[in-house]
Parts: C-alpha cells; sequence; structure tokens
C-alpha cells in the first residue's frame, strides 16, 4: 500500500462536491507528503473556512467532516485523503440560494461565537453528530462537541444552538 501511494504522482480528493486531482511534489501549490488536510485545504485549495488553532489535535477549530466523520484536519495528512469525500464550513450553505445551514443559522440566533474563530470546527463537528444522530440529547451534543475549546463564550449559547438546529431539522 505504502509503495503504491509513493508511485502516484497525483491524488484526488472531492471538497465540497468539486472534485480535485492534486499533484504531488514540493512546488507552490503541489501536495507534499508532510502537508495536512488543514494546510492543503486553506493553502492549497484557498478554504480559508476552516481554522488552524493549535495544530496538535487538541483545539477541534480545524474539524472538517470526512467521509460522513468529523475528523482533525491537522492530524490528516492529505496524502492519506485519496478519493476521500471532505465537506468544510465553505460546503455547508446551499450554494443555489445562498442560504445558510440550519446549524449556522442557529449559532447566529443564538449568539452562539464572538470571535468566530472557533465556530466552524464546532459546526462541523455538530453537522456530523445531527447526520448520524437526528434527535441528540444534552449528553450526545456536550459528548461530540468535548474536544472542541472556545476562549470566548458560555459553551451553553453552543448547546442551545446545536440543539435548536436538531429540532428544526426534524421540523419541530
Ligand atoms: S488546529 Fe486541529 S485540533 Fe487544534
Ligand atoms: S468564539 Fe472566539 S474562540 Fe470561540
Amino acid at each position: 500500500m505504502r509503495a503504491e501511494r509513493t508511485h502516484k504522482k497525483s491524488i484526488t480528493l472531492t471538497v465540497n462536491g468539486h472534485r480535485h486531482e492534486l499533484s504531488l511534489g514540493e512546488r507552490p501549490h503541489e501536495v507534499s507528503p508532510s502537508h495536512t488536510l488543514a494546510h492543503t485545504l486553506r493553502e492549497t485549495l484557498n478554504l480559508t473556512g476552516t481554522k488552524v488553532g493549535c495544530d496538535r489535535g487538541s483545539c477541534g477549530s480545524c474539524t472538517v467532516i470526512m467521509d460522513g466523520r468529523a475528523i482533525l484536519s491537522c492530524m490528516t495528512l492529505t496524502v492519506e485523503c485519496d478519493g476521500k469525500s471532505v465537506k468544510t464550513i465553505e460546503g455547508l450553505g446551499d450554494p443555489k440560494t445562498g442560504r445558510l445551514d440550519p446549524l449556522q443559522q442557529a449559532f447566529i440566533d443564538h449568539s452562539a461565537f464572538q470571535c468566530g474563530f472557533c465556530t466552524p470546527g464546532m459546526i462541523m463537528a455538530a453537522k456530523a453528530l445531527l447526520e448520524d444522530t437526528p434527535s441528540p440529547g444534552e449528553p450526545e451534543v456536550k459528548q461530540a462537541l468535548s474536544g472542541h475549546y472556545c476562549r470566548c463564550i458560555s459553551h451553553y449559547h453552543v448547546l442551545r444552538a446545536v440543539l435548536d438546529a436538531a429540532g428544526k431539522t426534524r421540523g419541530e
């Protein structure tokens, strides 16, 4: 498997429904073996909605959804993502109408952010939870967001926003 990868010249990555063929190498706009997915999203694909806080797997701000699971993009090497499908905060709204995802709207409605640095990661983690568990209780939401740090606000605003979005998604 490893030998096969080293001979590859490119990998494919689908991000927010767009398929990208990314050349492997050390030149600008190429993917080096040491590049994290967070780096590739921000620096190569210019998707800067994904934030990098600690860059060592401790804060949750770099969270994206890969093949349906919330993952830390700072702890994921891009070369390991060949053929995967990734969703970032830029892919949540409706591209046709520009309408925000109900989760994004709920964060606004509940003032669930201040500086907003941690917010994309929290929203993506919550989105993965709601896709898997459409009617989560408080314990599930707290568990899903347990690795996410915010310097600005009470996490209870976030909790209310996610539970509210879950209710709207269910049509309550
Ligand atoms: S930047 Fe990835 S967990 Fe902090
Ligand atoms: S809103 Fe500022 S770090 Fe969370």
